[in-house]
Parts: C-alpha cells; structure tokens; sequence
C-alpha cells in the first residue's frame, strides 16, 4: 500500500543514488510542490543541495518572510534569498498591456536566475517540482539522447516565457514525477508543511503586478497588498478559505468619487474576485453571503488609504477569467 512514509524513504534513496556527490540547485517558489521537494531533497543530500527564492517583488503582504522563517526556523534548510524588487519593478515601469508585463516578468526571471545560479554553482542537477500531469505534457524539456534523461530547457517558473541560455541546461531530478496533485499535499502535510501551504490557492507566477491592471507602481502595489491582506483574513476568521478555488483582490487604476467623514475622496476602486472551480478552466463566481463581503468592503474602505470603494466580480469563466489581465 502508498503511504507518505514509505514514498519519501524510497524517493531519498532514490535521489541519493543518482546525485552521488553531485550539486542541485532548486528554485523555491513557496507553493506545495517546490516546498515538499525541498523538504526531501535536504533530507537526501543535505548541503549539496541549495535552494534560491527569488523575490520578485510582486507576492503577498508577509509571505516572502513566512516562507524564509519556515525554512530557516522549522525546517532548519538553508535558503539562498535573492532581493530583486527593485529590478522587477525597473523592468515593467511604464508598461500597460498585460501581455507585455508577463513577458517581462518571465525574462527578467530567467536572468535572474541565471546570474544567480552561475554566482552560486557550478550545479549539476537542477531540481523540479514536476507532477505526473507535467510528466505527460513535457513541454519544458528535451531528452537528452545519449542518457535519456530529461533535461530542463526552461524552468518550471509559470511563467511560461523565455527559455534556459545553452550552457544552463541542467540535468533534471524529478522526485515528485509521480504523484498526483493530491498525494503531493498528503506528502507535504506528513513532513510538517503548515495548512497555509499545503492547501494554498494557486497563485500567479507574475503575482500581483497581473493584479494591478495597466502600470505597476509601488504605491499601488502597497495598496493591493493591504486590500488582499484584509480579504485573506476575513475568509479566514470565516473557516471558508478552503471553499473557494481562488479568492483574491484586483485594483482598477482609474478613480471615483466618494466621501468619507465630510471630505470628499477620489480613490481607486478594488475589485474583489472570488471563485469556484475544478481545476482553473471554467470557474463559477462565488455566491459569498452579503454580511462577509460588507465585512471585506468595510474594513477595506476604512484600513487602506487610497481606496474609496470595492466592488465584486459576478463574471464566470467563461467568459471571463479568473485573473483580470
Ligand atoms: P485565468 O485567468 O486564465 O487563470 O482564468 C486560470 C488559472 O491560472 C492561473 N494563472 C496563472 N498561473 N502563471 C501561473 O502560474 C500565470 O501567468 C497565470 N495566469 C493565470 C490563475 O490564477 C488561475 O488559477
């Protein structure tokens, strides 16, 4: 019978075999499957292994400190953080069509990633988080025809852009190759990975910046980190987080009219976007109870300066998406 037990001593020995004394590289990203590979790399090779995060600038309010103390202080795995606001937010100055920003976003990653990895290495092996579903469609590498093994020409970033220059063509080490979604949850639950992460909704790779519509600046970027704070905590406090496939908040960069106290404001509008789904192809928007969105509208309108006035996204997919840009 599977258990998680019996899966993660056979894939440590596994990875022990085929690495040797050689050197990996993993990129975390703070979800289930980057988070539950590291866990059991570091559990196979120890300090061959090094794992990066590259900040982008564009995550959650706290999440790029939570996930650094649950490595540094939970899982005692060293990470390699690597700073990159500034750039990221450099590279999409100015730019508005959506399109246009997630190339960006996907490029500079990969240079990023790139000068980093030369900085750190040399590695041998790049570590993936690649999931069976992943192993069938393949799209991000070739075989190597000599080994047979898979080599990464692109790395596994959601950003679907821009792929790995000639000389960075890692060797791959795939231990979750096999596992369905589900059993990677069940295998990160069992080596202690918090609820937060394990049953995280997806998220983005170009994160919020494809949550602020047109040109991202840091200023908006404070503001919808704060209006997203506030709609996680409330869907929290309600125990309904797990209820939706998404839940998040999206600022329009236009401006209305409103009046707070005896002062007229003119602020931006969040929007809030809650769905359910399957699995991110269709989604239906989310009947949420009135009383929980004037909690979220409230607080939201009250707590974040520069915010008059939220709305909520009764559009379904199709023929909306779930994301707005
Ligand atoms: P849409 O907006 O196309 O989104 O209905 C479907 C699902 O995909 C997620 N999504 C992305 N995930 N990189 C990702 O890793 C991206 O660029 C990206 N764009 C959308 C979205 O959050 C939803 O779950």
């Amino acid at each position: 019978t599977w258990t998680t037990e019996a899966f993660v001593e056979e894939a440590v020995r596994e990875v022990r075999a085929r690495i040797g004394d050689k050197r990996v590289l993993l990129a975390l990203s703070g979800g289930v499957d980057s988070s539950t590979l590291a866990f059991l790399m570091h559990r196979a090779i120890g300090d061959q292994l090094t794992c990066m995060f590259i900040d982008q600038g564009f995550m959650r309010k706290y999440e790029p400190e939570r996930l650094l103390k649950l490595f540094d202080q939970e899982f005692h795995i060293p990470v390699h953080y690597v700073n990159a606001r500034e750039r990221f937010l450099e590279q999409i100055s100015g730019v508005t069509d959506p399109e246009e920003k997630r190339k960006r976003i996907g490029h500079e990653f990969i240079r990023v990633f790139e000068e980093e990895s030369k900085s750190l290495g040399p590695f041998d092996y790049l570590a993936q988080g690649t999931l069976y579903p992943d192993v069938i469609e393949s799209a991000d590498t070739n075989i190597d025809p000599k080994t047979g093994e898979r080599v990464a020409v692109k790395i596994k970033s959601h950003h679907n852009v821009g792929g790995l220059p000639k000389d960075l063509r890692f060797k791959l080490v795939e231990p979750l190759r096999k596992l369905f979604k589900d059993e990677v949850r069940n295998v990160g639950r069992s080596i202690g990975l918090p609820e937060e992460i394990v049953n995280r909704h997806p998220f983005p790779g170009p994160g919020l910046a494809i949550r602020i519509l047109g040109e991202v600046s840091a200023e908006k970027l404070n503001i919808l980190r704060d209006a997203d704070l506030i709609v996680r905590q409330e869907i929290n406090r309600h125990n309904v987080y797990s209820e939706f496939w998404q839940a998040f908040a999206v600022l329009l960069p236009i401006r209305s009219v409103g009046v707070m106290g005896d002062q007229r404001t003119y602020a931006y509008p969040i929007v809030l976007r809650f769905v359910t789904s399957e699995d991110g192809m269709t989604a239906d928007w989310a009947r949420v109870p009135y009383d929980l969105l004037e909690l979220i509208s409230n607080r939201i309108v009250n707590e974040v300066r520069g915010v008059n006035r939220v709305v909520y996204d009764v559009t379904s997919k199709p023929p909306g998406t779930i994301e707005w840009e």
